[in-house]
């Protein structure tokens, strides 16, 4: 089976993408191919050139970027049994991650190759472009949350029960927080959340037991106040300065001490190195390092379909879609690099 297949094409760091023909490549053992219908954007996708070479320095030029899916799938290779061609589904794309770094793997294109244990069927009710806002954000936070290396906590599954531990989500309003509250809360966590308090009803809405401002001086002393005598079971740490605030609240909770940071690894080498000193372990997170343990599968084939179908999870953030077609995603980030607040900039192929 073959496609005509078009790309997002970047040449080479920091050059204009380019819209352009790619090979289709037909699925291996364990993979599926995908007509994506909707990308989401996110902040790696358009650095600038010296910092493409930073954070990704293994990347194959010309490349083809993007890690969020949703569209149908069309073919399936050996082994698949769980997908189907005409299923629709979400999936996180790898085509930029060191083990794997070719083109055909990434989200901007009309046909992705994706891993089948990182995909997961998406239900009826929820549109393609709503289900492009999770791929990257829920992988960065289960990674954090659950892997062994990080926070290790307990996975998450249907009815979960109450573990009586609290997880601390700073930026919780982040595309990433959304989906760390989500993943605590369906693990049994009781989760308390920071972000700007427009955005407290949101966090609260998806499970937060109570939302702090994180521009407040006093919101070391209130979250440690909400915490109480109870055992702080980790702190995930999402946005610039979060290290700052949430050392200190690690370092006075009873609990394992341990934060998992969405920060570059490079930025978090120093602080996490001072943190010791206060009896803290900080550990960076790639988001995409699930892929190669059970976190990842247990996440996109155990929990998400069916919490996503009962309604136990929800696509967050909101969908923001601000473009049809593959010349609409450097626009995309474009608007990306303004801010966004509890949206997610979806493109629709
Ligand atoms: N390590 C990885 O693999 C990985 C993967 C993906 C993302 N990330 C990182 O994770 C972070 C979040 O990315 P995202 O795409 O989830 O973000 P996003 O969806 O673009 O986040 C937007 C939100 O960020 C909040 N915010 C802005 N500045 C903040 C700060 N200094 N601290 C905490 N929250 C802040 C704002 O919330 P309020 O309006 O409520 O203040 C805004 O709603 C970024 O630093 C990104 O680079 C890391």
């Amino acid at each position: 089976m073959t496609h005509p297949n078009t790309a997002l094409w970047l040449p080479k760091p920091g050059a204009p993408f380019e819209v352009g023909p790619a090979p289709y490549t037909p699925p291996a053992a364990g993979e599926v191919v995908v007509r994506v219908r909707a990308v989401a954007v996110n902040p790696i996708d358009g650095l600038p050139g010296f910092l493409y070479r930073l954070a990704l320095p293994w990347l194959a030029f010309p490349a083809v970027v993007g890690s969020d899916v949703a569209g149908e799938v069309v073919e399936t290779g050996p082994g698949v049994t769980r997908l189907r061609p005409g299923d629709r589904v979400l999936g996180h794309a790898f085509g930029v991650d060191a083990s794997r770094n070719r083109p055909a793997e990434s989200a901007f294109q009309h046909y992705a190759v994706l891993l089948e244990h990182m995909t997961s069927p998406v239900p009826g009710s929820l549109p393609l472009p709503q289900a492009a806002v999770l791929p990257l954000a829920l992988s960065t936070a289960a990674t954090g949350l659950f892997q062994p290396d990080h926070l290790g906590l307990a996975l998450p599954g249907a009815g979960p029960a109450e573990r009586g531990e609290t997880v601390l989500v700073w930026g919780a309003s982040t595309s990433v927080g959304t989906n760390a509250v989500q993943l605590a809360r369906n693990a049994g966590y009781r989760v308390l959340a920071t972000s700007s308090p427009h955005n407290f009803d949101l966090v609260r809405s998806l499970g937060a037991a109570h939302a702090v401002d994180r521009n407040s001086p006093t919101a070391v002393a209130e979250l440690l106040d909400l915490i109480g005598d109870g055992p702080l079971a980790g702190t995930l740490a999402i946005g610039a300065g979060s290290l700052r605030r949430t050392v200190p609240v690690a370092a006075r909770a009873t609990g394992s001490g341990r934060i998992a940071s969405a920060r570059p690894a490079v930025l978090t080498r120093v602080p996490g190195w001072l943190a010791r000193w206060r009896g803290v372990r900080v550990s960076s997170i790639w988001g995409g390092t699930l892929k190669d343990n059970e976190v990842g599968p247990a996440v996109y084939t155990g929990f998400l379909p069916a919490a996503l179908a009962s309604g136990a999870y929800r696509a967050a953030p909101d969908a923001l879609v601000v473009g049809h077609g593959l010349a609409a995603v450097p626009d995309a980030l474009r608007e990306l690099r303004k801010g966004v607040s509890a949206r997610k900039l979806v493109v629709t192929l």
